[in-house]
């Protein structure tokens, strides 16, 4: 699964190790999401679309590379994707931010879409899609369906967690979107969460059960 980026480093195990912690609280679950955010955004970002200028220092005129900031949207998945936008976009200060809801059926576990609202010429953009989780990979390859189905050309996602299952699904799906994930755990339970997981994501974010 060549589009498959799985993060490796002591900072992210570390932080994984909190966040996964069944006496982690809503404040620091929320903090550690978008500290685990900008880690993951450090690398899926190493190669987006960058422009060349002259910067003058005290001493000298130096060419430099900055990047394209209005040429990204950040979307995240409704709900727990939110928790990812702050993390990210401190280090994105000026890209747009859209919106796709996305909710799992409990039974089915098939996603169900309830909301969109993107940034105008949309398809013109790098667009990443941020979601803390990717368990079945359904809301992961619904959301990219419906980015496709308006144009958007280049696609990323940045997870925090996944199932080696959801990553296959989507890989498949969607071999031309890049995937950056910090962790990938090892199956998912007869209810399509993560094992041995954090929990239900959009819970734990915005204390909900
Ligand atoms: C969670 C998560 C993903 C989805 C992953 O959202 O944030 O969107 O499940 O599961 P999948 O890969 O099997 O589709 P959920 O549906 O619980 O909604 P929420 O974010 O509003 O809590
Ligand atoms: N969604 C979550 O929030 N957690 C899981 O383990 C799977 C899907």
């Amino acid at each position: 699964m060549k589009n498959i980026h799985i993060l490796s480093h002591v900072l992210i195990d570390h932080k994984m190790a909190k966040l996964r912690s069944v006496t982690t609280g809503t404040k620091e679950f929320r903090e550690l999401i978008e500290e685990l955010s900008t880690l993951v955004a450090y690398e899926a970002l190493a190669d987006i679309p960058t422009v060349e200028i002259v910067v003058s220092t005290p001493l000298e005129s130096v060419t430099q590379n900055i990047i394209k900031e209005k040429s990204i949207a950040l979307v995240p998945i409704l709900r727990a994707g939110l928790g990812m936008v702050n993390g990210v976009i401190t280090l994105l200060p000026t890209a747009k931010v859209g919106h796709i809801g996305m909710c799992r059926n409990e039974e089915t576990l098939q996603p169900e879409s309830y909301y969109c609202k993107l940034p105008a010429n949309i398809e013109d953009k790098l667009v990443i899609v941020l979601d803390p989780m990717l368990a079945t990979g359904g809301s992961a390859i619904e959301a990219i369906n419906i980015l496709k189905g308006l144009g958007v050309k280049h696609i990323k996602m940045m997870n925090i967690l996944a199932a080696p299952i959801g990553l296959k699904e989507v890989s498949k799906a969607h071999p031309d979107v890049q995937v950056y994930v910090a962790k990938v755990d090892r199956c998912l339970n007869e209810n399509g969460y993560i094992l041995p997981g954090l929990g239900d994501a959009g819970d734990r974010i915005y204390g909900t059960k």
